[in-house]
């Protein structure tokens, strides 16, 4: 299996979790696009579901395929989000933003009674830290800001550059919430927890892309097949 079809397997597998009326969150990427093209087959087929998307991207995608959307207002409640990760660690926590809908992401999948994240192996990682860690901010003192989240990041025991993402064009990446991005390259997060603290102390930053306690199961696809791993009980 390539990697594409890694994504659509493990994608298929999550289609399981899904039951009739049920509420849903679509996620963001290039696995959760999977998902929701699948999703949207059996919708076609009678299944009756309501969904709220993490991106204008996926929203575009679901209107398009006929998936009936609500918004967060109208269904504050959710029963299943589905979504792709960048690093997916063994306690499930994971890195989510590489596609810079980490804030839509997070407020979603709090909202959801069950996260279950789909992923090819690459994903699965000892130690979080080789992708880096997305940080969204407000545009206003990005530069103050960026210093101190590069304090932040130092007093939870990390290092590394903390960098301004930019678009293919060049130009600074702006969210769908009209937020900037910081990746921070970090390597190793020896703490994720205390980092998110660090992190989330710091004005002027809106979320950052670590989701602890969020994730219940996580459908790895590889090439010898799909499994699947629940959190640990702590
Ligand atoms: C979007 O902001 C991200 O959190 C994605 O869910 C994550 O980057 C995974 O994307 P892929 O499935 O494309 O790897």
């Amino acid at each position: 299996m390539d990697t594409e079809a890694q994504k659509r397997a493990a994608a298929a597998c999550a289609l399981e979790f899904v039951r009739p009326g049920m509420r849903l969150g679509l996620g963001t990427g290039s696995t959760a696009r999977q998902f929701v093209d699948l999703l949207a087959e059996r919708v076609r087929g009678g299944l009756d579901i309501v969904a709220v998307p993490t991106s204008e991207a996926t929203r575009v995608q679901a209107e398009k395929l006929g998936i009936l959307l609500t918004t967060l207002d109208d269904t504050p409640e959710l029963d299943l989000t589905v979504d792709g990760a960048d690093e997916i660690a063994p306690d499930l926590t994971v890195i989510k933003g590489g596609g810079g809908a980490l804030l839509r992401e997070k407020i979603v999948a709090t909202a959801s009674a069950r996260m279950v994240v789909v992923a090819d192996e690459s994903k699965w990682v000892s130690v979080l830290g080789g992708f880096p860690l997305p940080i969204e901010i407000v545009p206003f003192g990005a530069k103050a800001t960026g210093r101190a989240i590069d304090a932040a990041v130092r007093a939870a025991g990390c290092s590394g550059p903390v960098v301004l993402r930019k678009g293919n064009d060049g130009k600074v990446f702006v969210t769908d919430g009209g937020h900037w991005i910081l990746d921070a390259h970090l390597q190793r997060i020896v703490d994720p927890p205390a980092l998110a603290t660090r992190l989330a102390a710091v004005p002027g930053v809106v979320e950052h892309g670590l989701f602890i306690g969020l994730t219940q199961t996580a459908i790895l696809a590889g090439s010898d097949g799909v499994r699947l791993v629940e959190r640990p009980q702590s």
